[in-house]
């Protein structure tokens, strides 16, 4: 419920929307009230006495109600609904740019499935109880008291059966609500899980496809599908269990109105139009209950959804700028591990990184060098500060990375990750991904130098060829190029390849490096590869094993004093098999 309330401050620039349509509301209420009034009048004063004048006038009066109560409605609608939906598209938003802010610690929290089910079905969970409740709130309150106040002012006799429907109502919808309303809930997770399972699915088919284990992802989806199926299903028996039941206990007050309203008229202490009027009174007590006992569940489902919302909300980006953070204008590119240590958790872990120093000089060329799992892109993370150091400290020019500002950091650094990500958009847009403004020249130039120009203008329509969704139509090589280019085109002072080579040939790989050594001569580069051939030129070579650095020096030194080294070098390229 706290969350729910924190979730409600985004109504706030709305307020005026909000209490406009509370107004509209309450006005709508007032008029509906009177119309029973007015039935009671037609049938006691009109019938009754046969004055057609006053049947007519009081008719008139009853439409003019009505159109009144139509119009209200609509302006309220209009107001609720510019101010649910204003609502809504500022939480999404918010969600949206916090997210943005995460650093790769933040996202490894969440799964894909998670993020967009709270960024789509939850703020529209929230959404939907935001226009209910401007819709109904007030009403069906205002509503209820209204119409049990002038039910005991009319005829205080015939109004006490509401003594007996009242209670009973009340204990029903307590029932209803405390079965349902955890259901709400429930039906909101299996959807969080069921969206995980989708995206999961969706996004490595091909992997299930290649691994024949459809039946097995087809059990995964169903066990999803059927749980939420369940849920859902429960939820609507309920509703429908439950509303016949308020629908009996309705007509039975009905009933006991005619007989006891029935037996005052022959009486004489009640009049024919009241009992009408009562009976639509009944009705207009009940539907309120019926509304909020709806909403009920809907609230707690939209609880659910605000605890979910802020926890994204709440979760504080784990690396972030100091507040006095430096600018950087130039960069040397000097960057330096001080026995830097690293784990992925907080609370200590098994630590991936442990004493790990070395300097790389600017214009150098490092390679890192292990097997895989070793840390060795858990290293590179530390540079542009994805993740932060547990121990030690990482200096770029003898500043800590922590202490910079880092958007200037970053900017400074290009890098091409593990895994070749591209947008959907042409392959310009790819490549300029990094400097929207960049001009085709320079965008030809880093293709050159990452080997994709030449595949780029095979394609019929050259550099504007669309990439489809994460670059379905490129093959993996290609797409790592692509990368490579993308990193290279912001001139970045440090280039950072995280095995960006693995998918290509090794000759075209070569051809990567001889540009390379070109394009980054007065920068720092860092390269990480599984391949010893792409290593060997390098100006250092870190070797790392579990996470600590087993050797270091270049390649002729590492041939001499490690045998780690050697034994790659071997397995990889037999005695003595030179590679130029
Ligand atoms: N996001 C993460 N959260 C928790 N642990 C992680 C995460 N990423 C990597 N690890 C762990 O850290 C260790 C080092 O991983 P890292 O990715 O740095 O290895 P690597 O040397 O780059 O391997 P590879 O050659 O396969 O890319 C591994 O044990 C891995 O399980
Ligand atoms: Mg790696």
């Amino acid at each position: 419920m706290n969350d729910f309330r924190r979730v409600l401050k985004y109504l706030s620039p709305y307020r005026k929307e909000a209490i406009m349509a509370t107004i509209l509301l309450a006005l709508v209420v007032v008029t509906d009230l009177s119309i029973p009034r007015l039935v009671q009048v037609i049938i006691d004063q009109g019938v009754a006495a046969g004055d057609m004048p006053l049947i007519i006038r009081t008719s008139l009066l009853m439409i003019g109600a009505s159109v009144l109560s139509a119009t209200f409605m609509v302006g309220n609608t209009i107001f609720a609904v510019r101010a649910s939906k204003g609502f809504e598209a500022d939480l999404r938003e918010s969600l949206f740019k916090k997210i943005q802010t995460f650093s790769f610690g933040n996202l490894d929290d969440f799964t894909t499935g998670q993020l967009l089910t709270r960024l789509t079905s939850d703020i529209n969970q929230i959404h939907m109880i935001v226009l209910m409740g401007l819709r109904m709130f007030t009403r069906a309150p205002l509503m209820f008291i209204g119409s049990v106040s002038i039910m005991f002012a009319t005829n205080s006799q015939l109004a006490s059966i509401m003594f007996v429907l009242l209670p009973l109502t009340i204990v029903l919808v307590a029932i209803f609500v405390r079965i349902v309303q955890p259901l709400f809930t429930k039906v909101q997770e299996r959807l969080e899980y069921m969206n995980q399972v989708l995206q999961e699915n969706l996004s490595g088919i091909r992997v299930v496809k290649s691994f024949v284990r459809r039946d097995h992802e087809n059990q995964k989806f169903e066990g999803a599908n059927v749980e939420l199926y369940g849920t859902s299903l429960r939820v609507t028996q309920l509703l429908s269990v439950f509303f016949p039941i308020i629908m009996a206990l309705l007509n039975l007050g009905t009933v006991a109105i005619i007989y006891y309203g029935g037996l005052q008229v022959f009486e004489g202490t009640a009049s024919v139009g009241q009992i009408m009027a009562f009976i639509n009174y009944l009705f207009s007590t009940m539907f309120p209950i019926l509304m909020l006992s709806m909403m009920a569940g809907q609230v707690s489902a939209a609880t659910a959804s605000s605890r979910r919302i802020m926890q994204i909300l709440d979760s504080e980006p784990e690396v972030q700028d100091k507040p006095d953070a430096i600018a950087l204008d130039e960069m040397k590119g000097r960057v330096v591990f001080e026995d830097v240590a690293f784990s992925y958790r907080d609370d200590g872990g098994d630590p991936v990184l442990t004493d790990v120093s070395f300097t790389a000089e600017p214009g150098e060329t490092v390679a890192i060098l292990g097997s895989t799992g070793s840390g060795k892109s858990s290293l590179i993370n530390l540079i542009p500060r994805f993740y932060d150091v547990s121990g030690g400290r990482v200096t770029i020019d003898g500043v800590d990375v922590r202490d910079l500002r880092m958007d200037d950091l970053r900017r400074h650094v290009g890098i091409s990750l593990q895994e070749a990500v591209l947008f959907s958009g042409t392959i310009r847009d790819n490549i300029r991904y990094g400097l929207p403004d960049a001009s085709d020249e320079e965008v030809i130039a880093a293709a050159k130098a990452a080997q994709a120009h030449e595949f780029i203008t095979g394609f019929p329509e050259g550099y504007d060829t669309m990439v489809g969704q994460r670059g379905v139509n490129l093959s993996g090589g290609q797409k790592q190029r692509v990368a490579i280019a993308r990193a290279l085109l912001v001139r970045p002072t440090i280039l950072i390849l995280d095995d960006s080579t693995s998918a290509v040939d090794v000759e075209t790989e070569a051809l990567i490096e001889e540009a390379l050594e070109e394009l980054m001569k007065d920068r720092t580069s860092f390269v990480i590869a599984q391949r010893i051939s792409t290593v060997l030129k390098a100006d250092k070579i870190i070797v790392l094993d579990d996470g600590q650095v087993a050797a270091e020096g270049n390649h002729d030194t590492l041939m001499e004093t490690s045998p780690i080294y050697r034994e790659i070098y071997e397995s990889q390229l037999g005695d003595g098999g030179e590679v130029q």
